[in-house]
């Protein structure tokens, strides 16, 4: 069904912007008074409201009441919201002054997660996930990454996957799942990491094939974690049996960014260790830089230089990274304004990187600018003027948002 949907006071378009490097306010296509068509869930149309009805007279009307200001659906592009259980322990444990990798070795940390998801059964899993996956939704997150990484062994993982596609079928949302086997060398596996990594070659990913459970790969680079040296073959391998490449680089230490750029990965996220030396590695590559502020705030850590990444002309994405562990909050919008103050970015650069940027680093071309022919994945904000979002610092969310057209 074809319809106009509107008035809105404005419409921020984000259409016609680079995919790479700064971005200033003034380069926004801002649309006052104005309306969108849209039909088969895509949009047809964004224009002047008044004159899009004038001249589609026959177009039923959907009407929104009071100001409001149209963006496109946020693209969360990392998250770990498939597990069971707390880690309020490591927070308080956190505030006290104890650090994530004191702690995770002292029995807290992403092992913690990986008892308590592995006691809880697929439905359980589905159930919470269903939960997590609303409440984005409602903020106006209209596609969603989720990684596995808290089972860690074949059945574990297959269990979250699973669950996650159980939820991609049930919600309105677009959910993208990705293997993170590769999150930690599990305490209860005899063997090296190499081993550890051959096996998930050899018995977990193709089942993930044939059961189309994912087609990314997710490896976490980090001294507590996986070496560069160990790397580099199961993301070659992996890549080789057809699945994308996702790296979580450079949080604590360098070398992460390096191998993602090296084994060409989709994007490179974290970053927080990152300096003007790794900025600059990824300036001529199609390798997406995402920041992820949650993490920062929820560990007490210092940013990712999102401003320097920009300035060298990196393709910047903002993400949760929704997780028990580090990042708990999950409130992606409150998050990037926060982060935006203090690495200095541009309204014009913190949308972009929640929409057509986080979208490039899943490979998905159809969403996050309101052209004609993308899908009607909309949110809209009650105010007047967009600068307001930002400045509320997340505290307004959308009052209205719309899944290919339809409203949630
Ligand atoms: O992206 N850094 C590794 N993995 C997650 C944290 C997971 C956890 O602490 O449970 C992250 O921050
Ligand atoms: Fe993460």
């Amino acid at each position: 069904m074809k319809k106009l949907i509107g008035p809105f006071s404005e419409i921020l378009t984000l259409s016609g912007l680079a995919l790479n490097g700064a971005i200033e306010d003034n380069q926004l296509q801002i649309i006052p008074n104005g309306g969108v068509i849209v039909e088969h869930g895509l949009i047809q149309a964004t224009g002047d409201f008044e004159t899009l009805r004038r001249t589609n007279p026959e177009l039923e009307i959907e009407e929104v009441k009071g100001e409001q200001v149209l963006l496109p659906g946020f693209v969360d592009c990392h998250t770990h919201i498939c597990f069971a259980g707390s880690r309020a322990k490591d927070y308080s444990l956190r505030i006290q002054g104890k650090t994530y990798l004191e702690i995770a070795k002292s029995g807290g940390g992403i092992w913690d997660s990986v008892q308590q998801t592995r006691a809880a059964d697929q439905a359980k899993l589905t159930d919470l996930l269903a939960q997590r996956v609303q409440r984005h939704l409602n903020d106006g997150i209209t596609t969603i990454e989720i990684k596995s990484g808290y089972g860690l062994d074949t059945e574990n993982e297959l269990k979250m996957l699973r669950a996650i596609k159980a939820v991609s079928l049930t919600s309105k949302a677009d959910l993208v799942p990705t293997c993170l086997a590769a999150h930690l060398l599990p305490k209860d596996f005899e063997g090296t990491a190499t081993a550890y990594l051959d096996h998930v070659l050899q018995n977990l990913l193709p089942v993930i094939k044939t059961e189309n459970l994912a087609s990314r790969v997710d490896i976490f680079i980090e001294e507590s974690a996986f070496d560069r040296a160990t790397s580099i073959p199961y993301l070659k391998a992996a890549k080789a049996m057809g699945f994308e490449i996702t790296v979580h680089a450079d949080q604590f230490t360098t070398s992460g960014l390096e191998v993602a750029i090296e084994t060409g990965a989709v994007s490179a996220d974290h970053l927080e260790a990152s300096t003007a030396r790794e900025a600059a590695l990824l300036k001529d590559s199609d390798t997406v830089a995402v920041v992820l502020p949650g993490a920062s705030l929820g560990l007490g850590m210092q940013y990712a230089p999102a401003r320097i990444l920009l300035d060298a002309g990196a393709c910047l994405a903002i993400a949760s990274d929704w997780n028990p562990g580090s990042a708990p909050m999950g409130d992606l919008l409150m998050q990037a304004a926060v982060m935006s103050a203090s690495e200095k970015l541009s309204t014009a650069e913190v949308f972009a990187a929640l929409t057509f940027r986080a979208a490039k680093a899943l490979s998905l071309e159809d969403r996050g600018t309101l052209d004609n022919g993308m899908l009607a994945d909309m949110q809209a904000y009650p105010c007047n003027d967009y600068r307001e979002i930002l400045y509320h610092q997340g505290k307004i969310k959308p009052g209205i948002v719309w899944k290919k057209g339809t409203r949630i």
